[in-house]
């Protein structure tokens, strides 16, 4: 158990002794740590339900938990806290038992069933800087919620089955007007090659689109041949094939560069052979109604917060991407059964979303106790504030992202003072490059939209990836400096820094349910910034490895021990890799 929830089960018996709710009893982090570790903010709850005085009841919780041995001290203060401080060998005791715990007494919780859409990159298009942000949470709150005890189903819902598909068919079909894809007349034994490799697909698609901007011809066609895609012509379906391999490949790649996968690559595709369930559905129930030639549900809402109908057929019986996730959740209900379904995109799709949510209760596709969550993300904006492009003002490719942050780390590990290889300097700047863009997303909260600052997410000071690595290379060295020992027993803190890298690490429990509940990894990432901040000091103020006193020794090292494994797990969970040195 956390520390806090042993103290909010003596807090709770306190409340139940002195006659009130044990509700009251919850314990937190103090967040004024120059006057207390940990307090208790119930006596005013507790006065304003009794109506009596909270520092009357705060006087005697205080005087109920004062004789415990664990507590230097407790105490009433205005309006009503109970503050609390704990003796130096009781800490020492939390984090002796962390270090001999599997599991580093980090907490568990009951198992759910939750599906985690995310990445949602698109088919034919490569991955841009748009989906940074879903990529590095959802990686993360995959990784927090599976050692939490949950069971994670990763999706990447593929934008597969849209409108770039018959651009990219119907620009080919331009381009290669030969191939058997495009001739009626052939319905199968289509090519095993693909026509294009990804590169050249990198070059029509551009293409494509552009005349689909400019040209109303060639883009009527385009929607044309969207719609001949999903309704099943064999050519199109075929040459969609080769084109979703190939781009499938190449994702794969990419992702993989940010530690990233899905359990399952299924794409807005896979959800069609449930959409005519959508739609009895939605017609059993009297939901869909005719509005200008397209199916649309009505949406009751408020003048506040208004939603327009969800439009479920296009007049020209097309797919719609709103569809797809109301098939998809059919799909995902049938195959998983989940009690949740987050959906971490982008905050611009919120009433998308809400539309999405809306109508699928509505329906009954979700019973009404499955959770349906918007963990919705900002967007990563230019030094002038609007969304992130090159130079030249186009959209910026998530490789050359990449590329630019792992040659910025590549150009300070060549001026570096280890002996590295070119090759170990190769994987080294990888590591850090890719680090560096995690931690300066990370460090925001999901919903905040940040500035992309290459500069500064490079730094070796202040809130940053190279930082963080920095501090576990530091910290593993040390311990090897040691030697091999395990030492494993802490022993009573001798200064304040000490105290305080003590109680960092006792809070980082809290740190990860709380970046759970609220679908925030931030939080975690502030928690491994107060971990590394006090190591450093106390590493600063104290020559460890010198220490003549050897049971001193010995107790630091076990800190340090622990401080280690804990930073590791949670920067494994954060997914972000540690180089051996830099
Ligand atoms: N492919 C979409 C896009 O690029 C994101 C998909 C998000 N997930 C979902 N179930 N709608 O905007």
């Amino acid at each position: 158990m956390a520390l806090k929830d042993k103290l909010t089960v003596l807090a709770t018996q306190a409340f139940e002794e002195c006659g009130l709710d044990s509700s009251y009893g919850l314990v937190v982090v103090s967040n004024r740590p120059e006057l207390c570790q940990y307090q208790c903010n119930g006596a005013m709850a507790a006065a304003k339900a009794a109506k009596t005085n909270p520092m009357a009841i705060a006087e005697k919780i205080a005087e109920k938990l004062a004789p415990n041995p664990i507590f230097s001290k407790v105490e009433a203060c205005r309006p009503g806290f109970v503050n609390m401080t704990l003796t130096g060998e009781a800490l020492a005791e939390e984090i002796t038992a962390m270090l001999n715990s599997p599991r580093l007494c980090m907490p568990e919780e009951p198992r759910k069933k939750i599906v985690l859409d995310f990445g949602g990159a698109n088919v034919a298009k490569p991955l841009h800087v748009g989906h940074l942000r879903t990529a590095i949470i959802g990686r993360a709150l995959t990784e927090i919620g599976r050692f939490l005890g949950h069971e994670i189903i990763t999706d990447v819902h593929l934008g597969d089955w849209g409108l770039q598909m018959g651009q990219v068919i119907t620009h080919s079909s331009d381009l290669y007007p030969d191939l058997p894809y495009f001739n009626k007349d052939i319905t199968s034994g289509y090519p095993e090659e693909s026509p294009y490799t990804v590169s050249e697909l990198e070059v029509i698609y551009p293409e494509a689109a552009k005349r689909f901007r400019e040209d109303p011809e060639f883009a009527e066609r385009a929607k044309a041949a969207t719609v001949e895609l999903q309704t099943g012509r064999p050519g199109y379906l075929a040459l969609w094939n080769h084109i979703h391999r190939i781009s499938v490949e190449d994702l794969k790649k990419n992702y993989g560069r940010l530690d990233t996968d899905f359990d399952y690559w299924y794409g807005e595709s896979d959800s069609a052979p449930y959409l005519p369930r959508v739609i009895k559905v939605l017609e059993d129930k009297g939901l869909l109604v005719e509005s200008q030639g397209a199916k649309v549900v009505e949406i009751e809402s408020t003048k506040a917060d208004p939603i327009p109908p969800m439009i479920i057929l296009k007049s020209d019986g097309g797919e719609l991407y709103g569809s797809a996730d109301l098939a998809t959740l059919i799909q995902r209900v049938e195959d998983w059964n989940p009690d949740e379904v987050w959906y971490v995109v982008d905050t611009r799709q919120s009433l998308h979303f809400k539309q999405v949510f809306t109508v699928a209760k509505m329906a009954g596709i979700v019973s009404p106790e499955t959770v349906l969550i918007h963990a919705n993300n900002g967007t990563i904006n230019g030094k002038d504030g609007k969304p992130f492009k090159t130079r030249a003002g186009g959209v910026m490719r998530l490789s050359t992202l990449i590329d630019s942050a792992v040659e910025a780390a590549f150009a300070k590990t060549a001026e570096g003072v280890v002996d590295m290889s070119e090759e170990e300097q190769r994987e080294t700047a990888e590591i850090i490059g890719v680090a560096a863009l995690k931690v300066g997303d990370l460090i925001n909260h999901r919903t905040r939209d940040y500035i992309f600052d290459l500069d500064r997410f490079m730094q070796n000071d202040g809130k940053t990836g190279p930082y963080l690595l920095y501090s576990a290379v530091r910290i593993s060295s040390l311990l090897k400096k040691a030697g091999d020992t395990q030492y494993n027993k802490a022993s009573a803190p001798v200064t304040a820094t000490e105290t305080s890298l003590m109680l960092s690490l006792l809070n980082t429990g809290e740190a990860l349910t709380r970046s759970f509940a609220e679908k925030a990894p931030n939080a975690l990432c502030e928690a491994l910034f107060s971990i590394t901040g006090w190591f450093n000091r106390f590493y600063m103020e104290n020559a460890i490895l010198t220490c003549p006193d050897e049971a001193q020794k010995a107790s630091w090292l076990a800190l340090l021990n622990l401080t280690n494994q804990l930073l590791r797990l949670m920067l494994s969970l954060l997914g972000i890799k540690v180089p051996a040195k830099m």
